[in-house]
């Protein structure tokens, strides 16, 4: 079995779909997939959320796996729930937000007893038998923690500061800065819309507009697919007039996950920036971003970095524009957008200064090294503490092991479905939106339903324990996480689905 799920790995990390016996629809199997399954020691650092808490109304003191009941209020009494209750929910939908990690409780108990006990030292201090470090050195060190993540070459070209959409507009004022010729911004046809507004702001704030200076690459009308060469002939399109191409790693809404090297180096060939937004490739798919020669990436922390619900962000600026000479009077290159002699434009605040500096009160701005000049304000500890804490559980494997076990997750899911499919004559239910070559994809695949259906299947999907992201009109999007879900966990989505499906016909 071991080598069936080796080749399993290596079948789909070549672009191709396994064969999977025809007992992979039994749930023995599934459980044999577990138990292959290198990772699955994971699961134990999260609190999956448990069929009844999803139906909480009150809080009773209780967290979901805990064994002990938590002392929050006087009187509560731990709620003995049937095992059935118990059990925990199919919880697919990590690409919106992950599950909690247990250690975070820990992380934010340490920084609630530095607080307590040592006050405002806390900034400078770090304390014994502490995960913490010093509060002033959070952020970096949440840096250091994210080389492997995002293929960084070193800690200064990664921040935690704000969130994403912040550091996008922070990102784009230093790395969009439009000239006469060169002012377009290239995007897809359906950013999240978060980076739609950004993008048009930027452009307004620029005395621009959307309908001379924004071009929106489309995908193919039936199938929802953008190919990499139509994104190419786009670029070769506007190559002249282009400032920035901002795309997304994972396009949200149909999981497809673009070919970040090669459009990146096409357009930086042509003398366009290259900015990514990261949320939904971040913990989920490999990234190279200082090999790829990315120009700047943003990304959130709560979706499979499972960091808390709109926690503090991270952006990543490349080495190759950190390099600065300390001069404030120099004279900006226009066509490049880069102050060439001293450092690239931002807008600025204290904590982007030289640490050494910070707190010498300078009235002259000298940026902090590479990603870490563009912070601004003194960031949140309590936000820093959670990030760090996800980060920990990231600590305990890498990347390459991660997607390794997501191609198989996600290519058992597929095969499954297809499965459902070719069993239901007639008009199909659904049809997966997300490509189907495993190199084009993240963890989540998106099922387009047949219209209509989309209310009562996700009322039976909730009803039977399964948390999916739900995009109206008619699509639900199904993220089986590599870090904390099961094949059973699959297995176990499938057979609520076809009741789902049965009962909505
Ligand atoms: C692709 C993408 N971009 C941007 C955002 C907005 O993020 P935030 O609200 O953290 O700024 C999201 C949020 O889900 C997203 O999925």
């Amino acid at each position: 079995m071991d080598a069936e799920y080796q080749s399993f790995i290596k079948t789909l990390r070549a672009g191709h779909k396994p064969e999977f016996p025809a007992d992979a629809k039994s749930i023995e199997y599934a459980r044999l997939l577990d138990a292959q399954d290198k990772l699955s020691f994971l699961r134990a650092n999260f609190n999956i959320p448990t069929r009844s808490p999803l139906r909480k109304r009150a809080l009773d003191g209780t967290v979901p796996g805990a064994v002990k009941q938590l002392d929050i209020s006087n009187g509560t009494k731990h709620v003995k729930g049937d095992a059935k209750e118990d059990a925990p929910s199919i919880y697919f939908v990590g690409n919106s937000l992950g599950a909690q990690p247990k250690c975070v409780r820990q992380y934010l108990n340490a920084q609630l007893e530095t607080w307590a006990s040592i006050g405002v030292n806390g900034h400078f201090t770090s304390l014994d038998n502490s995960p913490l470090t010093a509060w002033q050195d959070m952020a970096a060190d949440c840096a250091q923690q994210s080389l492997d993540l995002v293929g960084a070459a070193s800690a200064s070209e990664v921040i935690y500061m704000n969130t994403l959409t912040v550091n996008l507009h922070l990102m784009m004022a230093s790395f969009y800065r439009p000239t006469e010729r060169r002012h377009k911004i290239i995007a897809e046809w359906k950013p999240f819309p978060s980076d739609s507004y950004a993008i048009a702001s930027q452009l307004q704030w620029h005395g621009l507009s959307p309908s001379t200076s924004l071009v929106e690459i489309h995908p193919d009308p039936e199938t929802m697919y953008i190919s990499t060469e139509h994104i190419l002939s786009v670029i070769d399109e506007h190559a002249d007039s282009t400032a920035l191409l901002l795309l997304p790693g994972i396009q949200y809404y149909t999981g497809q996950l673009f070919n970040i090297p090669l459009i990146t180096s096409h357009a930086r060939a042509r003398g366009i920036t290259v900015g990514w937004d990261l949320a939904h490739a971040v913990g989920n798919a490999e990234l190279f971003l200082h090999a790829w020669d990315v120009d700047f990436a943003v990304w959130c922390t709560y979706k499979y970095l499972n960091a808390g619900p709109g926690a503090i962000a991270g952006a990543f600026v490349h080495e190759r524009h950190h390099h600065h000479g300390h001069h404030h009077h120099s004279t900006p290159d226009p066509e490049k957008g880069v102050d060439v002699v001293g450092y690239l434009p931002r807008l600025a605040g204290w904590y982007g200064a030289d640490k050494t500096t910070r707190f010498n009160m300078d009235k002259v701005f000298r940026p902090a090294e590479g990603a870490h000049g563009w912070q601004m304000s003194n960031p949140s500890v309590v936000d820093l503490a959670c990030v760090r804490a996800a980060l920990a559980v990231f600590g305990q494997t890498d990347m390459r092991a991660l997607r390794d076990k997501a191609v198989v997750l996600t290519g058992y899911l597929e095969w499954l479905l297809m499965g459902l499919l070719k069993d239901n004559f007639g008009e199909p239910a659904f049809r997966i939106i997300t490509p189907g070559n495993p190199l084009e994809r993240g963890s989540h695949l998106s099922l387009l339903l047949r219209p209509g259906l989309l209310d009562r299947v996700s009322e039976t999907l909730a009803a039977g324990g399964v948390v999916v992201d739900v995009r109206k009109p008619d699509v639900i999007r199904v993220a089986p996480v590599p870090m904390y879900c099961r094949f059973e966990d699959v297995w176990g989505f499938i057979e609520v689905l076809k009741t789902a499906l049965e009962e909505a016909r």
